[in-house]
C-alpha cells in the first residue's frame, strides 16, 4: 500500500471521527517490532514541542500497542517482507489524534477481545478503549487504520 495516510485523517471515510484540523506529524516506519519504540518516541517528542497537556504516558502506551498489533497481525508485518506502518499525529482545539495505518489483513481485523482477567493476550485494544476519549477502526481497500483521540488539555 503506498500513500497509506490516505486511509487516515486526510481521507477519512465512514467510521472515522470528525476531521481533525492540524497535522502535526506523519511517520512511515518499517513494520517491525522495533518501530513501536520509534513511533512512541516521535509522537512524544512532537507532543512535547506542541505543549500538549494531556497524558503522554498513556499516548505512548497506546501507540506502542497499535504499532505492535500492525507488526503482529497485518500484512505489513510479514516477517519475510515487512512493509510500512504509518503513524499520523494531528490535533484540533480539544483533542490529539493518533492514527496507526497498516496494509490490512485477510485473516483478522482489530477486535476488542473479551478474555478472562489475567489472560496473556487481548489487552491492547481494551487499553485503547479504556484510556482514549474515542477510538475506531477504518478498513478499506487500501488498508486498516486504527485511530484514537485523547484530550489535549488532560
Ligand atoms: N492491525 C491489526 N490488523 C489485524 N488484526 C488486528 C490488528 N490489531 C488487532 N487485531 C486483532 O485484534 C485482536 C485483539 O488485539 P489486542 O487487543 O491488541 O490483543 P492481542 O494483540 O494481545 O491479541 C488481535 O488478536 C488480532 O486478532
Ligand atoms: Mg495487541
Amino acid at each position: 500500500m503506498r500513500g497509506p495516510v490516505s486511509a487516515g485523517i486526510t481521507g477519512r471515510r465512514t467510521g472515522g471521527p470528525a476531521r481533525t484540523t492540524g497535522l502535526l506529524g506523519l511517520w512511515d516506519l518499517p513494520c517491525v517490532a522495533a518501530s513501536a519504540r520509534t513511533a512512541r518516541g516521535h509522537v512524544r517528542a512532537r507532543l512535547r514541542e506542541e505543549t500538549f497537556h494531556g497524558d503522554l504516558d498513556t499516548v505512548s502506551l497506546l501507540v506502542s500497542e497499535l504499532v505492535t498489533n500492525s507488526v503482529r497481525y497485518s500484512e505489513s508485518g510479514l516477517a519475510a517482507r515487512p512493509g510500512t506502518v504509518s503513524v499520523v499525529l494531528a490535533r484540533d482545539a480539544r483533542f490529539a489524534e493518533i492514527d496507526v495505518i497498516d496494509a490490512g489483513s485477510r485473516w483478522s481485523t482489530p477486535t476488542v477481545l473479551h478474555l478472562p482477567l489475567g489472560a496473556e493476550r487481548g489487552r491492547g485494544l481494551r487499553l485503547v478503549r479504556e484510556f482514549s476519549a474515542s477510538w475506531g477502526v477504518v478498513i478499506d481497500a487500501s488498508g486498516c487504520c486504527v485511530w484514537f483521540r485523547v484530550p489535549w488539555d488532560g
